[in-house]
């Protein structure tokens, strides 16, 4: 039978979802399915911004960062009313299947949608992130990982030629993948993340740290850096900077790489990652699944019941925390 699909992106867009658009696109044509987008994440759901996509709408975009549907975050999907008007404009329009590429926060929406209507819901995860468990990678966490290295090298070029410190904060909301991820690659001499960090140990942080800096300007001559994520700490990143300054009398100057990390064209991981998932978003549909996630795990693509999916956060690997923390911490370093 034939379906008539939607698709729309919704939260912080990520690259690599238009990768996924362009294999949701493909694969409905493939299987002679109608296939439509709607503008704006739920917002176009509510306000009925749909268009009819076409193999023309996607070419030459799987390169691109963004996405082509835009996208929004919308208030409106946490009240009955803005639930009710969403599932109105999908029966008006005959939708029987509906495909959101999003975060946990876009699939908390799907969820209400699915209590209240008959059609099916699929989530793709697609958030710089990596926060959603039941995958071991959301669509544009490589790219924006990439990103944040690329940039952190060249600030290290810098602190290297000054023998300075530099913080640098990275996006991740409240989850550490990121910070971990690009710290260990950047090879920082501190990370600090929600997986190492405890607001009670602000003073004990703080001193260590500074006897860190102390050590790297008087008898190594190096530079120092660290790298911190967002909404880590008590009062914002810059307090650190002012803290470490006081306690050293030495520059710490903040650097927040912030929405840098969001755009771009998407690395190889994400492209292939974002069109497996899309390609098996609507394989999911044709074999009549509902309320689940396309996850992806040890190289084999799943479906995740999206409850489960926003049960947890997922967490950092453990032994990336361990090695960074007992290991490879400059405080761990001993000569021989
Ligand atoms: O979820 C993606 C993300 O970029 C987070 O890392 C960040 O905390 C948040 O979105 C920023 O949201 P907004 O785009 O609403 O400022």
């Amino acid at each position: 039978m034939a379906k008539n699909i939607a698709v729309l992106t919704s939260g912080g867009d990520a690259p690599g979802m238009n990768a996924a658009i362009r294999a949701i696109v493909l694969t409905a044509q493939r299987y002679h399915y109608n296939i439509f987008g709607f503008y704006h994440g739920y917002n176009g759901l509510i306000n009925n911004e749909l268009i009819k996509l076409s193999t023309h709408d996607v070419e030459g975009i799987i390169s691109q960062g963004g996405t082509i549907l835009k996208s929004a975050r919308c208030k409106e999907m946490h009240n009955q009313a803005g639930i009710k008007q969403a599932i109105n404009v999908l029966l008006k329009n005959k939708i029987d299947a509906l495909i959101v590429i999003g975060g946990d926060g876009s699939f908390k929406g799907l969820i209400e949608i699915q209590q209240q209507w008959q059609g099916q819901v699929i989530g793709i995860p697609g958030t710089i992130d990596n926060d959603v468990d039941g995958t071991d990678f959301t669509i544009g966490f490589s790219t924006a990982v990439n990103t944040a290295i690329s940039a952190i090298d060249k600030i290290r070029d810098t602190a290297d030629a000054f023998e300075r410190v530099f913080l640098v904060e990275l996006m991740g909301r409240n989850s550490g993948h990121i910070t971990f991820n690009v710290g260990i690659s950047c090879a920082a001499e501190k990370v600090l993340s929600f997986e190492n960090f405890h607001v009670e140990d602000e003073k004990s942080t703080i001193n260590q740290i500074a006897q860190q800096i102390i050590k790297a300007k008087t008898e190594r001559h190096s530079s120092f850096l660290i790298v911190i994520a967002e909404n880590l700490w008590p009062n914002g990143s810059q307090a650190l900077a002012n803290q470490l300054k006081e306690k050293t009398g030495v520059d710490c100057p903040l650097c927040t790489l912030g929405y840098i990390q969001r755009g771009g064209s998407p690395v190889a991981k994400d492209r292939i990652i974002a069109t497996k998932m899309g390609v098996a978003a609507v394989q999911a549909i044709k074999e009549d699944k509902s309320n689940v996630m396309i996850g992806e795990k040890n190289n084999v693509m799943c479906l995740v019941p999206l409850i489960e999916a926003i049960k947890h956060q997922k967490k950092v690997s453990p032994f990336l925390v361990d090695a960074q923390e007992n290991i490879l911490s400059i405080t761990q370093q001993t000569e021989v």
